[in-house]
Formats: structure tokens, sequence, C-alpha cells
């Protein structure tokens, strides 16, 4: 069966349980609202393409469950629980404003009929824009390359394809890189357990190393771009990833390697002049001091979890996102890219 992250049946989703991933197969089914904002709390789906898509279906459900009575005052409080979800990922709360959009002024079944057709374009937006995505940062690459990569950003964490992971199977498939090295991405491991066996299925040469040995890497030349994805870009440029992005970006700068955000327009948050103002999930504290449920450290020692960091935009080399390119991200290129109007 081709990989899926959400598989939508029209009554209920189905969301492919990423926490058991590579070794487990196996589905959380969600009937209502409160299910999906379990499921993206819980990391069972994550990745902020994927939790903006599971949230719309998310409405899409709470929406079914009112029946007759549905209206976009009822559906509140469900809304509500699924923007509390998760903080740092502006593409949830760009799917839930869009869907709330969109549902103004409908009643009953039409606002069910709408809310189910604008959950599935969502979804399927979602896995045609990677692609137009994909196409434009190829070039980025440099030509017969080793691609250095952090966290998930693949068919995991979107409607499919993927964005930076997206960028590197169409280089890829069009030979254009050699071959990629995948950091693991502690705590959560998103990079060993899910992009190395992604990227293994579609016969993609991957490299497993552990984040501490990104650094070594770089330095001995082998590495000819690094690309990562986003969970929310600000007006100026300023990134917000995975913990542990703004470290490979000081040594992408200090190495002088390209270094490279793939991301949606959704994913971009205008409203945010700069990253400082960017909400940073902090995560339990026994996901750093055990692996798996393996006690790696003493049960009680303080543990400093963030789940992302905030990587400036002056050390980004480029934005690709499903419109082009922003070479050397700020405020005046990020809005030129959106068509937005200069600044008074
Ligand atoms: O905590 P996660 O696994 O949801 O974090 C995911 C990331 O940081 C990804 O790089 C980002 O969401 C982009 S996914 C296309």
């Amino acid at each position: 069966m081709e990989l899926t992250a959400l598989c939508w049946h029209r009554q209920r989703l189905d969301v492919l349980d990423q926490r058991a991933l590579p070794h487990d197969t196996r589905w959380m089914p969600c009937h209502d609202a409160t299910d999906v904002a379990s499921a993206i709390r819980d990391m069972v789906v994550r990745g902020a393409p994927a939790i903006g898509i599971a949230a719309a279906y998310g409405v899409a459900l709470a929406a079914q469950r009112l029946g007759a009575e549905a209206s976009l005052e009822r559906l509140a409080p469900a809304l509500q629980q699924l923007a509390e979800s998760r903080p740092t990922a502006v593409n949830l709360f760009w799917a839930l404003e869009r869907m709330g959009k969109v549902l103004a002024g409908l009643e009953g079944e039409a606002l069910i009929a709408r809310a189910v057709a604008e959950a599935e374009h969502i979804h399927a937006e979602d896995l045609a824009l990677n692609h137009r995505l994909a196409e434009h940062g190829v070039s980025l690459l440099p030509q017969g390359s080793f691609i250095y990569t952090h966290c998930n950003t693949g068919t995991l964490a979107t409607g499919g394809h993927g964005t930076a992971l997206g960028v590197i199977r169409t280089a890829w498939q069009g030979g254009r890189i050699a071959g990629v090295y995948a950091g693991e991405t502690r705590p959560w491991m998103q990079g060993s357990r899910l992009t190395s066996w992604e990227l293994m299925q579609d016969g993609v040469p991957v490299t497993l190393v552990t984040d501490s040995m990104a650094a070594v890497l770089m330095q001995s030349g082998r590495i000819g771009a690094v690309i990562v994805g986003a969970d929310r870009i600000t007006a100026n440029g300023d990134t917000a990833n995975k913990i542990g992005t703004y470290g490979l970006a000081v040594l992408a700068h200090h190495h002088r390697i390209p270094f490279i955000v793939a991301a949606p327009v959704a994913t971009i948050d205008p409203q945010l002049a700069d990253g400082s103002a960017i909400p940073i999930e902090q995560r339990p504290a026994d996901e750093v001091r055990q692996i798996h449920g393996v006690p790696v450290a003493p049960a009680t020692v303080p543990v400093f979890n963030p789940a992302f960091d905030v990587t400036p935009a002056g050390l980004i080399s480029a934005i690709v996102t499903e419109r082009g390119v922003i070479t050397r991200p700020d405020t005046a290129a990020v809005r030129a890219h959106l068509a937005l109007p200069a600044p008074e």
C-alpha cells in the first residue's frame, strides 16, 4: 500500500500512528474533533502540513457529529480544541481559519458537505503543491552532491511527496544528487525512524547520523547543501523548525554550505514581524530522559525540551515554496513573494 499519513473515509479519519514507526504499522481511527486533537497533541500525526490537514478533517468530523444542528457558532468548541492541540506550526491555524471562512453563514447538511469538500481540497492541494515546490527547489541542490536533512518532512509530514524531502525525492529521480545524510533528530527521532525509512522505501541512498555528527560531516566537505522544512516562517524570513535546525544553519554558514528552507506558502505567517514572537512548544521531560520508554538518564534530572528553534533569516540562503524561490530572505523579499504591498 502506498505510504500516507492520513486516510479519509468520509465519516472517519484514520491516522497512521507515527509513534510506532518504522517497526509497527497501526492506525488510530478518529471519529470527532476530540480524537483528532488528541492525535495531533500526542504526535500520532506530526509535521506542519499534515497537522493542518488533520485539523481540517477534524472540523469536518465535528460538523458531521452536529448534523442538522451544524453551524459555525456550534463548531466553536471543536475549533478551539483543535487550535489548542499544538502551538508552533502555523499550518494548523491556517487550516482552521480557512475552514471557518468557507463555513461562515452555512448550516446543517450544506455546512457538512462544504466542510468535507474543503478538508479534502486542502489535502489534495497540499500533495499537488509539494510537487510544484520540489520542481522549484531542485536547482538549488548542487549537481552530484550529498544533501543533509533534519527531522521528517516527507509524505508522513504532509499530504504526500513532502517539502524538503519532496525536493530531495524529485532531485534524486532526476539524477541531480548522489544521496542524503539524515540526522536522527533527538529526542523524538523523526530522522532515524521516519526519514531514513521513507527514503529507503524509495531507493534513495541514505546514511543515518546522530545530530552531533553534522559538524564533522560538513567539515569533511561531503555536504553540498542542507535542506529542512519549517513550522512557521515570519514576515522577515526567520524560521521555526525542529529543534536542532538553528545549530545546523550556524554550521552551514561556517562551512559556506547553502542552507535551504522548503515550505508551502501556508507556513508563512506575515502577521509576525520576526521569530521572537513565535510560540515554541515545550515537550515532556521524559522524551529526553528516555528513548522509547527505556531510561537513559536519572529519572528526575531536570530537562530542557523545546520542540523547535528559530533560525534567523540571515542564516538562510533560500526559502522555496510552491510559488518559487526567495533568495536571501528578508521582509521585502517575503512580502514580494506573497504579493503583499511594501510596508509604509
Ligand atoms: O514535532 P514535529 O515532528 O511535528 O516537527 C516537524 C518539523 O519540525 C518539520 O520539519 C516541519 O513541520 C515541516 S514538515 C513538512
